[in-house]
């Protein structure tokens, strides 16, 4: 699937550093993604009926995780299985269930820009052209592979 060693370790490494500090990236991460569009505020049950991003609400900072891993995971396996393989659940599932609470294909650009300029931010001086390329190609994958799934269920 084209993913190389390199674009491997630098979604890894990059991980290992954001991972440490993960109440205030998941935080930033969903700041951005409303910012970029404020509408998806209303498909997070937990941001409902709130003017506010709540800081330590568990099921928003689950969600953000899990995109960022996910993501690095699912790059992993791009090198050993030669296709996009997500842990823990599978990827009818995932479509399943942003099938049902309402995503269709455009929100998936809107946290990809979101993961993106996340990276860039927590990473700082470490952060690179090359490291951005990584995390959005390991995310495409993994976002391409959740869109079948939605368009198979819907
Ligand atoms: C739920 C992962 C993209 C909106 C979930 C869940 C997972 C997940 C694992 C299950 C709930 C949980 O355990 O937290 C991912 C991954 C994505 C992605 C890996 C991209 C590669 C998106 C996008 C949107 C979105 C683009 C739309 C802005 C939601 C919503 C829920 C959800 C609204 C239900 C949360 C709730 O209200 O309980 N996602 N997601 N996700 N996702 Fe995503």
């Amino acid at each position: 699937m084209g993913f190389s060693e390199k674009q491997e370790s630098l979604v890894k490494e990059s991980w290992e550093v954001m991972k440490q500090n993960v109440p205030e990236l998941s935080l930033r991460f969903f700041t951005l993604i409303l910012e970029i569009a404020p509408a998806a505020k209303n498909m997070f049950s937990f941001l409902q009926n709130t003017d506010e991003i709540p800081q330590n609400n568990p099921k928003f900072k689950a969600h953000a995780v899990k995109v960022f891993k996910m993501t690095c995971e699912s790059a992993i396996q791009l090198r050993e299985r030669e296709k996009v393989v997500v842990a823990d659940t599978t990827l009818k599932w995932l479509g399943a269930i942003h099938l049902q609470k309402g995503v269709i294909n455009p929100h998936f650009e809107v946290v990809k820009e979101a993961l993106l300029r996340t990276v860039k931010e927590a990473m700082g001086d470490k952060w690179s052209e090359e490291m951005n390329g990584a995390w959005a190609q390991a995310y495409d994958l993994l976002a391409i592979a959740i869109q079948d799934e939605m368009k198979a269920e819907a």
